[in-house]
């Protein structure tokens, strides 16, 4: 946003943030409905229905980058899709209900998640697997590193944070392809928090000083990997990612979305530059957001979290809902 400088650009940066969490409250009162029904299909689309409409507030000109799928696969908020009513140039990375079997299954910690950026600033990441590593702020550069072994990684991070290796705690999804890890970890002593689903969140939390968590590893989903890596620059913590192909067409795939080189370990950077905002609401109750509650017969509650890297802070938002006043368009 370097070319748009100026007071009036910082108020109005400050209130897209802002605007984006309207966007991600109305996706998760939309999946809360859906919460516990077993239906994941239906609560994805119903966030991503209300998410899209919402979008239609918003003072950007937008383009989806990281979305429900390519044009011809998603009805919308697909790849290149244009969001907005109007504004600066943005590119915009959702994930309408990050956590679909989370909230099926009324599991913990499902959330509506958008990350925004300046045109351009996203890797266009394929819908693919990453290998993701990610801590906190306030830790020397490089610290970890996705291509160094387990026990290297940890001892750097238990040194640097002055701390033992049992004081650690890494969040990773509970999968098998993690097993070499975790039992890498558990030999060492690492304490482990193995999460059923929702990486970006694990991510987050390791930038939040009050996260529980001193380091997320592992394997999941590319798009989640550079809205999290949005998410984690406002923090200002570190990260890398792997894109991991299981297949020639998801490689061929991944080249007509501008992936050069398929071996490269992104910076942070490289997959969310610029000025960057994150906004998320939960859907589910979670160890960072509460999920949505009901408040009497016309309400709900919602909490939620918004960051801006170029202010760094992170604020949390608790909406109090009344269905009896509000619109679509007064969201
Ligand atoms: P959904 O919301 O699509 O269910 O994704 C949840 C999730 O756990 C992500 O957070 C994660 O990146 C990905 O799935 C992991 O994929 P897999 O379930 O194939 O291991």
């Amino acid at each position: 946003m370097a070319d748009q400088g100026g007071a009036t650009y910082q108020a109005q940066d400050r209130n897209l943030a802002l605007d984006l969490v309207r966007v991600t409250e109305a996706a998760a009162l939309a999946a809360s409905r859906w919460m516990g029904r077993g239906n994941k299909i239906e609560a994805d689309g119903a966030a991503t229905e209300a998410m899209r409409r919402a979008f239609d507030t918003v003072a950007i000109d937008g383009t989806v980058v990281i979305g429900e799928g390519e044009m011809d696969e998603a009805p919308m908020l697909f790849i290149g899709e244009k969001v907005g009513s109007g504004g600066p140039k943005m590119d915009i990375a959702v994930d309408p209900l990050e956590g679909t079997t989370l909230t099926a299954k009324g599991g913990p910690n499902a959330m509506t998640v958008i990350s925004m950026a300046e045109a351009g600033r996203f890797l266009h990441a394929p819908d693919c697997y990453m290998d993701k590593i990610a801590v906190g702020p306030g830790l020397p550069d490089g610290v970890v590193n996705l291509g160094a072994p387990v026990a290297e990684n940890m001892r750097a991070l238990a040194k640097a944070r002055g701390c033992d290796l049992s004081d650690l705690v890494l969040c990773t999804l509970d999968r098998d392809r993690h097993e070499e890890l975790i039992a890498k970890c558990r030999e060492l002593g690492v304490r482990i928090m193995l999460i059923p689903d929702g990486d970006v969140a694990g991510v987050i939390a390791a930038g939040l000083p009050d996260g529980g968590i001193d380091i997320f590893w592992g394997i999941g989903g590319a798009p989640e990997g550079v809205i999290a890596a949005a998410a984690l620059r406002c923090s200002g913590g570190q990260m890398q990612g792997r894109l991991l192909f299981e297949d020639a067409a998801q490689l061929e795939r991944s080249r007509g979305m501008g992936i050069t080189d398929p071996d490269r370990v992104y910076a942070i950077e490289e997959m969310a530059g610029g000025d960057v905002m994150f906004a998320g609401t939960g859907v589910t109750t979670g160890a960072m957001l509460r999920g949505v509650r009901r408040a009497g017969a016309s309400g709900a509650i919602t909490h939620s979290i918004v960051m801006r890297s170029k202010s760094g802070t992170v604020r949390y938002i608790e909406a109090h809902h009344n269905f009896a006043t509000k619109t679509w368009t007064q969201w």
